[in-house]
C-alpha cells in the first residue's frame, strides 16, 4: 500500500483575504481545523526527531526508504501550515503563545526524558489519528463548499497521511513489539491529542465571541452526532488501534487519497508538486 510514498510541496499561493470561518456555516470544524494547523508543526517536528533517533536501529532497507519518505512528507507538512499561520496572524488569533509553551512542555520534554520506544509509540498512535481523521473528512466529504485554499492545504495534508500511514506503526513493530508498550502510547496520545485540540478550538471560538451562541453547539452536536457522527467513529478508530491484529492497512482510503493527490498535481496551476527522490 505504501511502498512508493511520494514528498510534494505544497506550492498553492496563500493571500490574506482567507475568511477567519472558512467552512461557511461551520465555525466548530472551521475553528478546529485551525488549532490542528497550529498544533501540526510542532507535533511533525518530534515525529522527525522520533523517526531519525530510530533509523540507526532499522535494518530493513525497505522500511528505512519508507522512514525516509515520511520525514520528507511531514517536514512538507510543517511548511505549508506554518505559511497558513500568518492569515490566523493577519485575522487577529492570539496562540503563539500557548503554542511555544506546548512544544517547549511537552514534545521537548518528551524528547528529553521519554525513552525511545515510547517516543515511537506514541508517534505511532498518532499517526493512526491523523490517519483515520483524512480518511473521515476526505470520505464524508467534510470540507465541501470550504474556501478552496484552505481546503486544497487541509486536503493534501489528508491525503498523505493515508499515504503514509502504515510506517510508524511498522517502526514500532520493528523497534519495541510489546502490546503493553503500544496500550501506553495509545492511551498518554489520545488524552493529549483531543486535550490540546479541542481547547485551543475553544480558546479561538472564545476570541471569535463566537463559544456561547447557540449556533455552535449546533454545530458541534452534529459534528459528533447527528451529521459526521465523529463522536462514536472517533471511538471505533481508537478503539481498532488497541485490537492485537490492528494494523494501519485496514483502515483503507488509498483510493480516495490518490484521487485528492492526482488532482491536485494535474491543476493548472498546480496545488502540489512532487520533490525529486533524494540519492541514497
Ligand atoms: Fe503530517
Ligand atoms: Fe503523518
Amino acid at each position: 500500500m505504501d511502498e512508493s510514498i511520494t514528498p510534494r510541496r505544497f506550492v498553492e499561493a496563500f493571500t490574506y483575504d482567507i475568511p477567519k470561518h472558512w467552512l461557511p456555516g461551520n465555525e466548530v470544524v472551521s475553528s478546529l481545523l485551525n488549532a490542528y494547523t497550529v498544533l501540526v508543526p510542532a507535533n511533525e517536528a518530534f515525529y522527525i526527531r522520533t523517526l531519525n533517533a530510530c533509523l540507526p536501529r532499522i535494518t530493513d532497507a525497505s522500511l528505512r526508504k519508507r522512514c525516509q519518505a515520511f520525514i520528507r512528507q511531514e517536514a512538507q507538512h510543517g511548511v505549508a501550515h506554518k505559511r497558513y499561520w500568518e492569515n490566523l496572524d493577519a485575522q487577529g488569533y492570539a496562540y503563539r503563545g500557548f503554542e511555544r509553551i506546548v512544544d517547549r512542555a511537552i514534545f521537548k520534554t518528551m524528547d528529553r526524558w521519554a525513552p525511545l520506544w515510547l517516543r515511537a509509540s506514541l508517534v505511532s498512535c498518532v499517526e493512526h489519528i491523523n490517519a483515520y481523521l483524512g480518511y473521515e473528512f476526505l470520505s464524508q466529504a467534510m470540507l465541501e463548499g470550504a474556501d478552496p485554499r484552505v481546503k486544497d492545504l487541509m486536503e493534501w495534508h489528508f491525503a498523505e497521511e493515508i499515504e503514509h500511514r502504515a510506517v510508524a506503526f511498522d517502526l514500532l513493530q520493528a523497534i519495541s513489539p510489546s502490546y503493553p508498550v503500544r496500550l501506553a502510547g495509545a492511551a498518554t496520545t489520545a488524552a493529549l491529542f483531543y486535550l490540546l485540540m479541542t481547547g485551543l478550538a475553544v480558546a479561538l471560538l472564545v476570541q471569535d465571541g463566537a463559544f456561547w451562541r447557540r449556533a455552535t453547539l449546533r454545530q458541534a452536536a452534529a459534528h459528533l452526532g447527528s451529521n459526521h457522527h465523529m463522536g462514536r467513529r472517533t471511538i471505533r478508530h481508537l478503539w481498532n488501534y488497541l485490537r492485537p491484529g490492528f494494523h494501519p492497512s485496514q483502515l483503507g482510503g488509498d483510493d480516495l487519497a490518490a484521487a485528492v493527490l492526482a488532482r491536485q498535481v494535474a491543476a493548472r496551476p498546480p496545488v502540489v508538486v512532487a520533490m525529486a527522490a533524494k540519492a541514497e
